[in-house]
């Protein structure tokens, strides 16, 4: 039988990243999850920290903004998962740079998980994290690695429970904000 890959999730303690490093290492991926140090004692995340090491993940100390974790952490596995989230979106081009120098990684999945990047026409504030999306597409390409850009569209489970409405943890009530000019059909 074909030896599992090796995968690496950079952002693994986020909303989406949980349930791709479960996944991972229940499909029998010897799974590494790079965790900021911080992130460890945090009192919710710090749990799921815990339930990744009970899993059989190996948590690996590192930050998108510290070169060296990120290039030691990247020569330990074939495929690179990127997970981050919006704000991070743009900085994912220190893990292109790492990737590169570490030189070993057959495929790397930057952070998408939505519509997709070149064929979308939303309104702000998804605009710029599409746009941010796309440029990450052309360096990834400029760099020629290999690549798989995941494009799942909306998640109902993430944007319905609020209506959309960004910010906030429980449905509005008295206002609701309608991106674009409102006549857009959803289906
Ligand atoms: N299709 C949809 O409906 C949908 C819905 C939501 C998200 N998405 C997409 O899914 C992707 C992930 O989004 P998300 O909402 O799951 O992200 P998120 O919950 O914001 O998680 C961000 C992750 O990045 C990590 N991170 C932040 N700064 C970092 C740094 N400097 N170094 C290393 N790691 C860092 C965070 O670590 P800490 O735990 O340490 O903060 C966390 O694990 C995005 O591309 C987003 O657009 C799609």
């Amino acid at each position: 039988m074909a030896e599992k890959s090796k995968i690496l999730v950079v952002g693994g303690t986020g909303y989406i990243g949980k349930f791709i490093v479960e996944a991972s290492v229940k499909a029998g991926h010897p799974t590494f999850a790079l965790v900021r140090e911080n992130t460890v004692s945090d009192p919710v995340k710090g749990k799921l920290v815990e339930d990744f090491r009970n899993l059989g993940v190996t948590l690996l100390h590192g930050d998108l903004h510290d070169h060296e974790s990120l290039v030691k952490a990247i020569k330990q596995v074939d495929v690179v998962i990127s997970t981050v989230g919006n704000m991070q979106l743009a900085d994912q081009t220190k893990l292109i740079t790492a990737i590169k120098e570490a030189g070993n990684v057959k495929r790397f999945f930057p952070s998408e998980f939505g519509n997709d990047a070149d064929r979308v026409n939303a309104v702000e504030p998804a605009k710029s994290s599409f746009s941010i999306k796309a440029q990450i597409r052309r360096a990834v390409e400029a760099e020629g690695i290999p690549h798989t850009y995941v494009a799942s569209n909306c998640f109902a489970g993430y944007f319905l429970p609020t209506l959309c409405q960004p910010g906030v943890s429980v449905p509005p009530r008295d206002k609701l904000t309608i991106l674009g000019d409102g006549n857009a059909k959803g289906t």
